[in-house]
């Protein structure tokens, strides 16, 4: 495989995250997903008052790629300001895995940091709808 160029999905992160709408955490993410085609999708963190309708800068990049025709992510950004790296939430991980097996991902916190892991790293033994559908 050819090795990633991870510096324009950092850009596509940051330019994301300045528009996260986060006035209840002020925690900004930013996400940035490539696909197989060399295309890159940013996502943000989008807050709602009731807390639980908040959908995570992961799940945006997602939907912003799904909404060009693009559902093959090979590799994700998410960044923030925080002090160390922060990983994908349980849900995100969850919602990565419908739509590919394993990809590197690159967690970036504030001072630049960068911590390299995967989603199966992250998320091991996937469940998915190959589990239940010839059941
Ligand atoms: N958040 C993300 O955007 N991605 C994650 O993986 C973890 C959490 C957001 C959700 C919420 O807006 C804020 O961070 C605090 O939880």
């Amino acid at each position: 495989m050819v090795k990633l160029d991870w510096e324009p999905l950092v850009v596509a992160a940051h330019a994301a995250q300045k528009n996260a709408y986060a006035p209840y955490s002020d925690f900004k993410v930013g996400a940035a997903l490539i696909t197989a085609n060399g295309d890159i999708f940013g996502g943000c963190n989008v807050e709602n008052a009731s807390y639980s309708a908040t959908v995570c800068a992961e799940r945006t990049a997602i939907g912003n790629a799904l909404v060009h025709g693009q559902n093959n992510p090979i590799a994700m950004v998410v960044l923030t300001d925080a002090d160390h790296p922060i990983a994908p939430c349980g849900t995100c991980r969850q919602v990565l895995a419908e739509f590919c097996d394993d990809i590197p991902i690159l967690l970036i916190d504030g001072e630049g940091r960068r911590r390299l892991t995967s989603l199966s790293e992250l998320l091991p033994l996937q469940f998915s709808g190959e589990d239940f559908q010839d059941a």
